[in-house]
C-alpha cells in the first residue's frame, strides 16, 4: 500500500448542527497510513457525521481530535509522537478538548500507552469501533439505534452524486479483510492489526450495490493481504469469488484491490482478472527484494525465481496488466551484491510504479530481535536514490509510449481548474475542460507525459 506516511485530511462534510439542546463536537481527523487507514477514517468521519458531530477544518477549532495513526516505519511513529506533543499543548490551553488515538500506533499494552499519554482521552485499537461508541455514549453524543452496529460501513452517508456537502469522488475504497498472518520479519502490521478477519461475501456485495445505488462508479477492495480473503469465512469463498460478485453489479464501472502477497495470488485469481470485464488491469505485487538471501531473512515464503514466473504468467494472461512493487532497501546484512540484485530485478520487470523504502528496525518485530539494523543511514540513501532514479527512467519511457494513444479516465475530481482521474491501468491523467466530467468516463488522447502523470485533451 503506497505512500504510507502521507497526513491525508478528511474533507469536512457537515455544517453546523444541533442535536436537542446541545452544540455536537467539531471533530477533526488526522490520517496518515495505507489505504486501510484513509477508508477508516473515512468510515469514522461518515459515522461521526451521522451521529450529528460537526466538521472542523483544523485542530485548532476542533472539540474531538480523532489520530488515525501509522508506524510501519520511524519516520511515521515520529510524526505520530509530534503531533501527540503539539495536542498536549492544545489541551493545557483548553482542557476540553478530546482526544482520541487510533490506528496502528495502538498496541495492545494500552496502559502503558495511557501511562505516557495522560492527554488522550481514548485509545482504540484500528476498526475497534465498539470503543469509540461506547465512550461517545458516555460523553453523551446521542446515538441513533442503526449506527451501532458493527461495521460502520453500510452506515456511509451519501458518497456521490446525491450529497453536494461531501467533495464528491465516484471512487470508494472498502476494507474486506483485516490483519495479517504471514509476519514477514521486518513488518509491524501483523503485531498491530492482529490476525486476518474477513467480512463475509455477502456484506461487502451488499455495501457495494448501495454504494453503487448513491453512484460511485469503482471500488477498490482493500486487504493487508488481499489474496487470502476468505479463508476464515465458513464455505471459504475466495477474492476471485468475490469479484465474480461484484462484476455482475450493474452500474459499477471498475473495481481494484490491494494489496497482493506473491505467495498468495492463485492460478484462479490471475484467470478471474484476465476474464472479469470490470476488474482493471492494475496489480500492486510487492516483491521487497531482488535477492534469495534477503527474502529468506524477510520471510516472504518466495524467491526471485518464483516472483519472475507469476509476473511474467501475469503478463501472458493478462497482456496490458500494469505492475507496481514496493522494494526495501538496506535491510540489515544487505550487501552491495544484494542490492545490485533488487536493481537488475527492477530492470528486468520494468514496473509501472516502485514504492521504496529504507528499512527502518519496528521493535518487536522477528527482524529486530534477530539482526543488527547495520546498514548505515548514507548507504540506506543512497541505494533509496539509485533505485528512484531508475525507476524515474523507466516510469518515464513506459509512460511516454502513451503519447497520442487514447485512454478511458474515470474523472475523480478537479485541481487548479485541471480535471483529473485515472486510466484503468491506473496512470494519473489531466485534462482541461469546460463540461461537467465528474464521475463520468471520458476518452482523453495524450499529448504530454511524465514519469507521474499524463496529460491530453478530450477525444472529439
Ligand atoms: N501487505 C503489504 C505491505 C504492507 S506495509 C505487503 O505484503 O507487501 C507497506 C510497505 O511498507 C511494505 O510493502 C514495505 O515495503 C514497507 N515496510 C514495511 N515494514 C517496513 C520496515 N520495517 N522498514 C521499511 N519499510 C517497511
Ligand atoms: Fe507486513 Fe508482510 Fe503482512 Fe505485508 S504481508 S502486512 S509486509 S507482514
Ligand atoms: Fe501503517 Fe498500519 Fe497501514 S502500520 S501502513 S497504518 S496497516
Amino acid at each position: 500500500m503506497p505512500k504510507v506516511e502521507q497526513e491525508t485530511k478528511i474533507e469536512p462534510c457537515n455544517q453546523n448542527r444541533k442535536e436537542g439542546n446541545s452544540v455536537m463536537p467539531r471533530y477533526f481527523i488526522w490520517t496518515i497510513g495505507c489505504q486501510m487507514n484513509k477508508a477508516e477514517s473515512r468510515q469514522i468521519a461518515d459515522y461521526l457525521d451521522s451521529a450529528g458531530c460537526q466538521a472542523a477544518t483544523s485542530f485548532f477549532n476542533a472539540d474531538l481530535v480523532i489520530l488515525n495513526t501509522c508506524v510501519v516505519r520511524q519516520s511515521a511513529e515520529n510524526k505520530v509522537l509530534g503531533t501527540l506533543g503539539l495536542l498536549k499543548g492544545l489541551k493545557n490551553k483548553n482542557p476540553n478538548l478530546q482526544i482520541l488515538v487510533t490506528g496502528c500506533f495502538v498496541d495492545s499494552d494500552t496502559q502503558e500507552l495511557e501511562r505516557r499519554f495522560p492527554h488522550v482521552d481514548l485509545l482504540f485499537k484500528p476498526g475497534d469501533y465498539r470503543e469509540l461508541i461506547a465512550w461517545e455514549q458516555k460523553q453523551g453524543i446521542p446515538i441513533e439505534q442503526r449506527l451501532l452496529c458493527y461495521p460502520f460501513a453500510s452506515l456511509r452517508a451519501p458518497a456521490y452524486s446525491n450529497d453536494n456537502r461531501r467533495a464528491p469522488s465516484p471512487c470508494a475504497f472498502i476494507p474486506i479483510i483485516q490483519g495479517c498472518d504471514n509476519f514477514c520479519s521486518y513488518c509491524i502490521v501483523p503485531y498491530r492489526r492482529g490476525r486476518e478477519v474477513s467480512r463475509p461475501l455477502e456484506e461487502i456485495v451488499c455495501e457495494v450495490e448501495e454504494l453503487v445505488g448513491r453512484g460511485i462508479k469503482e471500488v477498490t477492495l482493500l486487504g493487508q493481504n488481499v489474496d487470502s480473503y476468505g479463508h476464515d469465512l465458513p464455505g471459504h469463498p475466495d477474492l476471485a469469488d468475490l469479484l465474480n460478485e461484484l462484476n455482475s453489479i450493474d452500474d459499477l464501472v471498475r473495481i481494484r484491490f490491494l494489496t497482493n502477497h506473491p505467495k498468495d495470488i492463485s492460478p484462479k485469481l490471475i484467470d478471474t482478472v484476465a476474464s472479469l470485464s470490470k476488474v482493471c488491469e492494475y496489480l500492486e505485487l510487492p516483491v521487497q527484494a531482488g535477492d534469495d538471501d534477503i527474502l529468506r531473512a524477510m520471510r516472504r515464503g518466495y524467491t526471485v525465481e518464483k516472483y519472475r514466473e507469476l509476473a511474467h504468467t501475469i503478463r501472458r494472461k493478462i497482456p496490458r496488466i500494469s505492475l507496481s512493487t514496493d522494494i526495501i532497501v538496506g535491510f540489515p546484512g544487505e550487501t552491495e551484491g544484494q542490492f545490485e540484485h533488487s536493481l537488475s530485478l527492477l530492470k528486468e520487470m520494468r514496473f509501472d510504479v516502485v514504492h521504496v523504502a529504507a528499512y527502518s528496525p519496528r521493535p518487536g518485530t522477528i527482524a529486530w530481535q534477530e539482526y543488527q539494523d547495520n546498514i548505515p543511514p548514507e548507504v540506506k540513501r543512497e541505494r533509496l536514490h539509485k533505485i528512484e532514479e531508475l525507476q524515474e527512467a523507466i516510469a518515464s519511457e513506459l509512460n511516454s509510449q502513451l503519447q497520442g494513444r487514447e485512454v478511458e479516465v474515470l474523472v475523480e475530481g478537479k485541481k487548479k481548474e485541471k480535471w483529473f482521474g485515472r486510466t484503468r491501468s491506473n496512470k494519473l491523467v489531466f485534462f482541461e475542460n469546460t463540461g461537467d466530467w465528474l464521475g463520468q468516463l471520458a476518452r482523453i488522447q495524450i499529448e504530454k507525459t511524465s514519469p507521474w502523470s499524463l496529460r491530453g485533451e478530450v477525444k472529439k
